[in-house]
């Protein structure tokens, strides 16, 4: 028998990683659930998108388009890029994974902003890699911090822009600042899953980046305002080696027929698109503002979500105010792996959910609020 000191053990930063905790789907009472834990859109998927999906299901019994042909064909056309430059994956999780995976070994870094997308230093440390935390400067990304830890052993820097939990983002000449700064061979690797909610002319998701640069691929979703998060679809876009590389390392099947089925029909249907966007505009300047006349601290967000900063006072803590809400069918994020132990991320939701979510923290708070 094998002694127990021999069982396999997986490699050392496997067991440095803290799992991925995805947002509560359940209220703690028997009310109605407004679920705004997940950055999922409240206008659901396009009505063609579903029935796109449904019309897969004729041909379960066969394997998907491994190199999902007509998906990237769809997105080729719609962003007016290379279709032989676009990678599609289960998620841009996925893709995260990938390229760490492809890049990143034992003994290298990544690096990442200090309240950055929890994925990355899983993705990192999965593949052997250590991140690197780059202290932000108003929980915003600072390009002198993150070019200040780029050493010899960097291999990969992870932006996500906007970022979450934050909803901040970073001006596209600071963006192009950053690369700018990097060595040739450190890939700059720009997460756009929220671009289709930014509305700042000085907003650019990094297509152009990816499409002129050997070291930079932008990383997109069909997660969020294309809403099929269910379906796991994300894609990306990079320099003709790197997605050579990424090919070679990828899972073959990992989209599936009813997802590039639906993802071309979500792709086409614009006004849904144009329909979301513009439900997320009137409502993500409504529910600040809603929470900041209750008087608490919302972080500037161009996402679709908000980060609110719960008081210091006795009781009215984001823990506290998370059981209230709970309570209410209001299911939000907590936010302390973050690094934010006292605030709460807010999906942007239907008109009901935002209602019900603005008029809880009021009751929450007392009706004079907190200032
Ligand atoms: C910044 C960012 N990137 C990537 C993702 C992953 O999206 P998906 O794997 O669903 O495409 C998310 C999801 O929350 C995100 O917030």
């Amino acid at each position: 028998m094998t002694p127990v000191s021999e069982r396999p053990v997986p490699h050392p930063g496997v067991l440095d990683i803290s799992p991925y905790v995805p947002g509560k789907s359940k209220a703690t009472g028997g009310a109605k659930l407004y679920k705004l834990s997940s950055n999922e859109t409240p206008l659901g998927p396009s009505p063609k998108a579903i029935e796109a999906f449904k019309s897969a299901a004729e041909t379960l019994d066969l394997y998907p388009d491994g190199a999902a042909t007509e998906l990237r064909m769809a997105i080729a056309e719609t962003y007016g890029v290379n279709p032989d430059r676009v990678v599609c994956g289960a998620g841009s999780d996925e893709l995260i994974h990938l390229i760490a995976r492809g890049y990143i070994r034992h003994g290298e870094e990544a690096i990442h902003s200090q309240h950055g997308f929890l994925v990355y230093p899983i993705a990192i440390r999965a593949s052997g890699g250590t991140p690197i935390v780059a202290p932000e400067r108003d929980s915003t990304a600072d390009v002198d911090a993150i070019l200040s830890l780029v050493t010899e052993r960097t291999r990969v820097v992870f932006l996500a822009n906007p970022n979450n939990p934050t909803g901040t983002y970073l001006p596209f000449d600071e963006v192009r600042r950053l690369h700018a700064g990097l060595p040739s061979q450190v890939i700059l690797v720009l997460d756009a899953a929220y671009a289709e909610y930014v509305r700042r002319n000085d907003y650019e998701s990094g297509l152009e980046l990816a499409a002129t640069e050997d070291n930079v691929v932008m990383t997109r979703t069909f997660s969020k305002i294309y809403g099929l998060a269910g379906l796991r679809l994300g894609w990306c876009y990079g320099p003709t080696a790197i997605v050579d590389a990424l090919n070679r390392i990828r899972e073959p099947f990992s989209v599936s027929t009813p997802s590039i089925r639906a993802g071309v029909a979500a792709l086409r249907d614009r006004e849904h698109l144009d329909k979301a966007a513009a439900h997320n505009q009137v409502w993500l300047t409504k529910v600040a503002k809603g929470l900041e006349d209750l008087g608490l601290a919302v972080t500037p967000s161009v996402a679709n979500f908000v980060l609110i900063h719960l008081p210091e006072t006795e009781g009215k803590s984001a823990a506290a105010a998370d059981a209230f809400l709970l309570e209410r069918g209001i299911v939000l994020r907590r936010v302390t792996a973050y690094g934010f132990p006292n605030a709460l991320r807010m999906t942007i939701g239907n008109e009901e959910a935002n209602v019900a979510a603005l008029e809880a923290f009021a009751e929450f708070l007392g009706t004079n609020g907190v200032a």
